[in-house]
């Protein structure tokens, strides 16, 4: 367990204290099994459903990390948050929702639908987020765009670990006839800005869906946001304050898919899940906490995750942060 703090001026009080708790439901969660590894990927189906990590990092830059922490994860539909908010601090709010809403869709993450607008509910699901990546720098090459992303996950992540699954990847593109419809139903819709290359924009949103990252750089993704968009373990300033701000809104409401309203009665946290299992959480103003386990419940997030974060709401009432 790894408890470390940056110095006496301490933002998040009692942090020992949230630790225990943290540890003891990490514990008391050991045995709690569920759910089943997406299959409809094939690599994401061969994931050890045993991987039950942990970690925690303060806007102040104290760390907590408890289980398979350092073990690398696709960030699959978390990446989603992460693409909106990059685009909306170098793009601006009124660009970026000219191609997607601000809804919860009410439905699955990949059903084809649009909202009353001829939008994309959100950014959260897979049209929205499909949608998203053919804003990003649409007129560069692929191997740009690509490089250009992955570049602000690693400052938003603190330039902690941040990898790409090949594997994942082709293993994703090659059993992707539902985002290819999505896609061309979107098209068909005009919704993607005139210069899209389909295909491309797709390769885009399959490879950030297959950026790797582990609990712990998770964590600092995750405080990064907490913390207004300034990386707590770097100081660097990654994102702008008020796409900080739409992200977490859209997270609270979207980021759990048709469990978002549930999430928010019973957690009451920013949040975003990804099929490999992981979900990044928020404390707006207090710290980042991403959990990871594989299995997933019937609505496609982490069975054993989302009880622990329900778990951990019951004894800090996060309604009131
Ligand atoms: O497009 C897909 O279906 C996956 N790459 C991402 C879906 C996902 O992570 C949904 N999250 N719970």
């Amino acid at each position: 367990i790894l408890n470390q703090s940056l110095g006496s001026n301490l933002v998040v009080p009692d942090f020992k204290e949230f630790v225990a708790e943290i540890k003891k439901l990490y514990l008391e969660l050991s045995d709690f099994k569920g759910g089943a590894n997406a299959d409809y990927i094939p690599q994401l189906s061969r994931a050890n459903p045993d991987m039950w990590g942990i970690s925690v990092c303060t806007i102040d830059g104290q760390r907590f990390a408890i289980g398979d922490v350092d073990i690398p994860f696709c960030i699959q539909s978390c990446s989603k948050a992460l693409n909106y908010a990059i685009n909306v601090s170098e793009l601006g709010p009124d660009t970026v929702h000219k191609y997607l809403g601000k809804e919860p869709s009410g439905i699955g993450f990949n059903q084809i639908a649009l909202d009353k607008h001829g939008l994309p509910h959100n950014p959260m699901i897979n049209p929205g987020a499909i949608s998203c990546c053919s804003v990003i720098r649409p007129k560069d090459t692929l191997a740009d765009r690509f490089d250009h992303i992955t570049e602000q996950y690693k400052s938003i992540a603190g330039h902690e670990f941040i990898g790409f699954s090949n594997g994942t990847f082709l293993s994703e593109k090659s059993v992707a006839d539902r985002n290819f419809a999505i896609a061309y139903f979107l098209h068909e819709h005009n919704v993607f800005p005139k210069e899209t290359n389909l295909k491309e924009t797709l390769d885009l949103y399959f490879q950030l869906c297959s950026v790797e990252a582990t609990c712990d750089s998770a964590a600092v993704i995750c405080a990064t946001l907490a913390n207004g968009g300034e990386c707590p373990t770097t100081r660097e300033v990654c994102l702008s304050p008020d796409a900080v701000r739409n992200t977490l809104s859209l997270m609270f409401s979207c980021g759990m898919y048709d469990y978002s309203g549930e999430w928010a009665f019973e957690v009451g946290l920013p949040a975003k899940s990804g099929v490999a299992g992981s979900i990044f959480m928020v404390i707006p103003g207090l710290m980042g906490i991403c959990v990871w386990s594989p299995p997933l419940d019937e609505l496609g997030n982490s069975f054993r995750g989302v009880e622990f974060a329900k778990r951990l709401a019951q004894r800090f009432a996060f309604h009131q942060f």
